[in-house]
């Protein structure tokens, strides 16, 4: 078998051998010295081990788990002996083991012609010839009788064989051919001569490692991209763009112990790519999992565990297929696995479940009769299958024609609908059908997402929403009834017309959602007690203090100066008042009568963010606890908005006066979709307010296209006031700016100062200096001048989660060029760079 990279790996390869030391060969009664090579001739048994020189892998049979199965694999050394647990990065024989019996019979040896075989003799019949199961099908000759060929474990995981009386000749090498592991220096690519990519594929499950249902693939257009069952890609890194991948750009950012990445292109179309670390001896793995996601992990010495660094797809639901069909994901889901069955379904192996492989899905407990009298269950809170390939979509006028046109068709096996708001007509409904298995389904917690109805058979249905069955004596009744019925419907029908003309007149607009009310302008006059109790006001207007009839309490917003169409503003506060997450501060309603538009928000108790950090009165200093679960909340509000809600929103006005904190001082976001809403008298309104150093980003003054990268930029100035508990900026009388994160900076990276003289002298020092230290590096990251050096809100949640490492960043420098770099004595007046103070605090 030709190797796809022989010509690629020439140079590491090369390095490699001319880096070797004298080895010790295997003596036949050692079994864990630490022999890293293995002459011409000598075999491993079940007990003997090669490890690499430095002591760092490990090779030899294992069984993976609880299985009984053998395998040749490689391991990371130090840790099998402190976890008791291996960690394998390459497999040999992954699809053919060799069960317990045949063990003892088994060899691993090199032979003179520079094959590496596994050999098996049965354990019945000792005097049969061996069975090869596994060979590495060297090619350089087979005709080759050469006793110098030896073969080498290297530190770096690699088990390289060679021909030491042809130096410059590897003979094969593990590297060439990885499984599911991508370890630093080893290549992955395209072969443009051959047309293959490099393809790593996941074990089945934790303890079986043949191949598995998801594949890490290189392909010739620069993209590697992940594939469920051979066929379906539902991850792409986008192209190399000689930084990084268009998809990845947090590769930019780098990773802290990766410390490069290298992209060689050829001639011929090939590429190759790989990773180095930061430090050498550290255990680091990044490889297709068993959970469809490629991952690094690293070995953290305090933890005594791996942690996970990266992952794509970033979370662990978006992977496709990954419950199987009729499975529910749920991310975060404490008490119970990531997987499981929709009610009225079962486990299909359960035993394959027991080891987290979910892709064999679930099946129906009662099969389906496929008549008109199945039956539907309701499952709230669903984020529907988004790429599927069996699925249609109809447009009908009732939502009850989506549950005909399921049971219409057989193998129809959920639907979902949703009224269309952008539509004018207001009673167009889109209908979504799901044929056959029924795939990533994902349970989203709280109020999020969408109904869908699964199909079940009669017996099945527990939710009382299954049809009626009728039956001849009914029919009868129902006969007798449908004259009465006629009559009553009639006179229903009337009511409703009386009420609802009686519901418009006392709400005069009709709101367009259930959940959205539509105030009539007299009663929030009422309710604010005629504007009188001002909580805050700003750019777009006024905020008051209100109570609704039941006594609820609430913030009313008025918006000054505005001029809008009715239409378009019904239909843009509908879908903000669609967006809701524990993050965000919850619209009620809204009014909108001629020229005067109010929205109507919950009221947070504990006002905005700015009082508790600039201390002003009433006000109470946050721990640092506080400020760092504060700072991830927000943080989470703003991946909300940006990655994972239907339409996706730029704030483009995040700032502590925005930033509303709830009775248990959680944040909530407010202001959220006024972008949308206002549309350009929004950026008018942004745009020229003062001080644009404080939270904008600059390309709100260059004029490019608004991205969420300007939401990172503001969050991480915000986050500098978070950590110090001042203002970010100070200017002196005669007009000098001393501008802090600047200052942080400097002093922590250049200076290498503890990054704790950067903490509100008001903690005295009582902070977690490792989640400051993230909090710190985060936040200068995210106000990078670059956009593409800023990490996306999502990345920032799980640095702050500790689940993505960052490097320190570099020197702010083109704000350097701006400002002062020392703080001086004469400087005191701290620059309120809010000029819209949008707290709807209760003041009293
Ligand atoms: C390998 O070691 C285990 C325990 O360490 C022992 O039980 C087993 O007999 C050994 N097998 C061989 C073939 O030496
Ligand atoms: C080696 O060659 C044999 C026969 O051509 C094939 O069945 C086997 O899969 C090959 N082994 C590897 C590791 O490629
Ligand atoms: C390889 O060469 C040695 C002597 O150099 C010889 O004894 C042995 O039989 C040869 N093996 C094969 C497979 O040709
Ligand atoms: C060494 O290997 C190279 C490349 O495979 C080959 O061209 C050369 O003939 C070999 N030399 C010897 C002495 O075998
Ligand atoms: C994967 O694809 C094959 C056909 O290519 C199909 O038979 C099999 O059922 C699929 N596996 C799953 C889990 O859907
Ligand atoms: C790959 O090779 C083909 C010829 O086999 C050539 O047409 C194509 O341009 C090459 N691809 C690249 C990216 O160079
Ligand atoms: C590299 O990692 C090893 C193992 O974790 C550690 O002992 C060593 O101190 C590290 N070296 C440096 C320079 O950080
Ligand atoms: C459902 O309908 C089919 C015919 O469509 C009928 O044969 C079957 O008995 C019905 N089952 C129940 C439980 O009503
Ligand atoms: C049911 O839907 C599937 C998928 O759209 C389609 O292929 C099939 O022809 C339909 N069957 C009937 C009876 O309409
Ligand atoms: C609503 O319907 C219109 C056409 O009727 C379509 O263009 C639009 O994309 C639909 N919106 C949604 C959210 O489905």
């Amino acid at each position: 078998m030709s190797t796809p990279f022989s010509a690629l790996h020439l140079t590491s390869s090369l390095l490699f051998i001319l880096s070797f030391a004298p080895h010790h060969s295997i003596s036949s009664t050692a079994t864990s010295a630490a022999h890293d090579t293995m002459f011409a001739g000598q075999s491993l048994t079940i007990n003997k081990t090669l490890v690499s020189r430095h002591g760092k892998f490990e090779l030899g049979f294992f069984t993976p788990g609880n299985s009984r199965n053998y395998y040749i694999g490689i391991w990371f050394k130090q840790v099998a002996a402190i976890q008791k647990k291996k960690t394998v990065v390459w497999v040999a024989n992954r699809n053919k083991p060799i069960s317990a019996d045949d063990s003892s019979s088994s060899e691993f040896k090199l032979l003179e012609n520079g094959h590496l075989v596994l050999f098996m003799s049965s354990y019945d019949s000792n005097s049969s010839p061996k069975t090869t199961v596994w060979s590495t099908n060297s090619t350089t000759s087979t005709a080759m009788n050469d006793s110098s060929v030896k073969a080498v474990l290297g530190d770096d995981g690699n088990l390289v064989i060679s021909s030491s009386s042809n130096r410059s000749t590897v003979i094969w090498q593990s590297f060439d051919h990885p499984t599911h592991a991508f370890l630093p220096g080893l290549k992955l690519g395209y072969n443009n001569l051959t047309k293959t990519g490099s393809k790593l594929t996941s074990w089945r499950n934790s303890e079986d490692p043949s191949d598995g249902i998801y594949s890490f693939e290189w392909w010739a257009d620069r993209t590697f991209n992940i594939i469920w069952n051979h066929s379906f890609k539902f991850y792409t890194s986008g192209v190399w763009n000689g930084r990084f991948f268009s998809n990845v750009p947090e590769m930019h950012v780098g990773y802290g112990l990766m410390s490069s990445f290298e992209f060689t292109s050829y001639n011929d179309g090939s590429y190759a790519f790989t990773y180095f670390l930061s430090n050498k001896s550290l255990p680091l793995s990044t490889f297709m999992d068993t959970s469809g996601q490629t991952k690094s992990i690293v070995w953290s010495n305090e933890a005594q565990d791996w942690t996970m660094i990266w992952s794509k797809p970033l979370r662990h639901c978006q992977v496709y297929g990954v419950c199987g069909a009729f499975g529910v994901c749920r991310e975060n889901n404490v008490d119970s696995s990531l997987c499981q069955c929709l009610s009225g379904f079962k486990q299909r192996y359960p035993k394959d479940w027991s080891l987290l492989d979910y892709s064999s899905g679930c099946v129906r407990r009662t099969t389906l009769q496929c008549g008109n009298n199945d039956s539907f269950s309701k499952m709230p809170n669903i984020r529907l299958p988004q790429i599927s390939p069996s699925a249609s979509a109809l447009v009908v006028d009732v939502a009850r024609k989506c549950e005909s046109a399921c049971l219409q068709n057989c193998s129809c096996s959920a639907y979902a609908y949703d009224t269309n708001s952008s539509s004018s007509g207001g009673s167009n409904i889109r209908c979504l059908l799901w044929y056959a298995n029924l795939l990533n389904i994902e349970q989203l917690a709280g109020v999020e997402g969408n109904d869908l109805y699964i199909r079940l058979a009669p017996s099945q249905s527990r939710l009382g929403n299954s049809r009626t069955k009728s039956s001849s004596r009914w029919t009868i009744v129902v006969v007798v009834l449908s004259g009465t019925t006629i009559l009553l419907g009639i006179t229903i029908l009337f009511l409703l017309k009386w009420w609802r003309r009686r519901l418009a007149r006392r709400l005069k607009q009709e709101s367009p959602y259930a959940f959205l009310t539509a105030f009539r302008y007299k009663d929030l006059k009422i309710a604010t007690k005629n504007f009188s109790n001002k909580l805050g006001s700003g750019s777009f207007g006024s905020v008051f203090k209100g109570t609704l009839p039941d006594s609820t309490p609430v913030a009313v917003k008025r918006l000054e100066g505005i001029s809008q169409d009715h239409k378009q503003f019904r239909n843009e506060v509908s879908t903000i008042g669609l967006i809701q997450h524990v993050n965000l501060v919850r619209l009620r309603g809204f009014c909108s009568e001629g020229r005067k538009i109010l929205l109507v928000y919950d009221l947070m108790p504990n006002g905005s963010l700015d009082r508790h950090l600039f201390h002003q009165n009433h006000s109470r200093i946050l721990n640092w606890q506080q400020r760092y679960q504060i700072a991830i909340g927000i943080a989470r509000g703003l991946t909300y908005l940006h990655e994972e809600c239907r339409d996706r929103i730029i704030h483009c006005d995040i700032k502590p006066e925005n930033v509303l904190l709830d009775a248990t001082f959680s944040p909530k976001i407010a202001d959220f979709g006024l972008a949308k809403l206002l549309g350009r008298e929004f950026s008018r309104v942004v745009t020229s307010m003062r001080g644009t150093v404080g939270y904008l980003a600059p390309e709100w003054t260059s004029g490019v296209a608004i991205t969420a990268k300007a939401d990172v930029y503001s969050y991480g100035m915000m986050l500098f006031e978070i950590i110090s508990g001042r203002r970010n900026l100070k200017q002196s009388k005669d007009g000098k700016t001393w501008f802090f994160p600047t200052w942080a900076s400097t002093k922590v990276i250049s200076e290498g100062q503890p990054v704790l003289m950067i903490l509100d002298n008001n903690l005295e020092g009582n902070a977690d200096v490792e989640e400051l230290d993230r909090a710190f590096r985060v936040a200068c990251w995210c106000i990078q001048e670059e956009e593409f050096q800023r990490p996306s809100m999502g990345q920032v949640v799980q640095i702050l989660e500790g689940l993505l490492e960052v490097n320190p960043p570099p020197i702010l420098s083109y704000l350097r060029a701006m400002v002062e770099t020392e703080e001086p004595a004469n400087f005191f007046s701290e620059i309120d760079t809010s000029e819209s103070i949008q707290g709807y605090e209760n003041n009293n």
